[in-house]
């Protein structure tokens, strides 16, 4: 099974899970994994020439938006991941290039703070007035030689009320200006009209929007890539018309959609033994995860902010 010559319609790299036992191969399709593609990968080009920019004092901005499910979150984690922390023998600190926050449920300045000082690892601070856990959070993104600070779900500060939401767009001006380097913030269009109220930042923010998904050259290209990776035993079939058309179709271009109709079908291909994917896979009787297909998720997945003891 295991031959080299086995399997030659996958990528060389992923011919043995296909080789794996049904609930192996069941798991490796469910397993979170990073997909690179056009988009993605255009935004990823940005964020890394944003991170070589030069310091000056206006550092430009970018604000990476598009609907639930497009992938933001993905992208920002992936960036995260290219950069990861490392320990500085001379200062005995981290040296954290990337430093990703997700912005409070509940847009208020002080819990800001504590997410960026909490994901640059440092201990919670007890007592202490708002000025002065700026001014460590300030300093801490100094010490740590953050080169690039993330606000993810930046849409979140609409929960607020008006008057919070100025507060909070001017703690991240304040961060854009202080700090002399770029800022990204992810989020939803909801992220960009919040941006845009503040003039100071709609000028500094660049746009990328992920749009979703036309039935083009481009999207035949990602049906091709799951085509090469998805642990199926015989050829699939998904970008003839037909298919296509219908993946398109059922998912409107969402990228999480189109992730979970594909995963959905493919297990659905290993249980019954077709090993497969083809047009007939994504006929009327799948029985799809409803969440994603119908709904809009809010997957927060957030950490809850150390309280002050005072
Ligand atoms: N590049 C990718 N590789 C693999 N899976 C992806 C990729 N992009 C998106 N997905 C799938 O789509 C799902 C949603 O992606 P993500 O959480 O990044 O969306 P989002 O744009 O941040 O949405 P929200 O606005 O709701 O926060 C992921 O859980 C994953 O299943
Ligand atoms: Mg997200």
């Amino acid at each position: 099974m295991t031959e080299d010559n086995a399997f030659a319609h996958l990528d060389p790299a992923y011919r043995r899970f296909a080789a794996l036992p049904d609930d192996e191969r069941i798991a490796w399709i469910r397993a979170d994994r990073w997909i690179g593609f056009e988009q993605s990968g255009a935004a990823l080009a940005r964020l890394e020439n944003l991170l070589t920019y030069p310091p000056r004092d206006r550092m430009p901005c970018l604000l990476i938006y598009g609907e639930t499910g497009m992938g933001k979150t993905k992208i920002v984690r992936k960036f995260e991941r290219d950069h990861p922390p490392k320990f500085s023998q001379v200062t005995g600190v981290d040296h954290r290039p990337v430093v990703v926050a997700q912005v409070p449920s509940e847009p208020i300045e002080r819990d800001l703070y504590r997410e960026l000082m909490a994901s640059m690892g440092a201990p919670a601070m007890v007592g202490g007035t708002l000025a002065r856990e700026k001014d460590i959070c300030r300093s801490l993104l100094r010490t740590v030689g953050a080169k690039m600070i993330i606000l993810d779900e930046v849409n979140g500060m609409l929960a607020g009320t008006f008057r919070q939401q100025r507060i909070f767009l001017n703690a991240i001006r304040f961060l854009a200006n202080d700090l002399r380097i770029p800022l990204v913030c992810a989020g939803t269009d909801l992220a960009r009209q919040a941006l845009l109220t503040d003039a100071q930042l709609a000028e500094r923010f660049e746009a990328f929007h992920l749009k979703p998904w036309q039935n083009d050259a481009a999207f035949a290209g990602l049906l091709k890539s799951f085509e090469r990776i998805l642990p199926l035993r015989s050829a699939s079939d998904l970008i003839s018309g037909e298919a296509r058309e219908r993946i398109h179709k059922q998912t409107s271009g969402v990228t999480a959609r189109i992730f979970r109709l594909i995963e959905t079908a493919t297990e659905d291909a290993v249980q019954s033994g077709k090993e497969r994917l083809d047009a007939h896979s994504f006929g009327d009787n799948l029985v799809l995860p409803l969440v994603s297909m119908t709904q809009t998720v809010r997957r927060r997945g957030k950490r809850v902010p150390q309280r002050v003891g005072a």
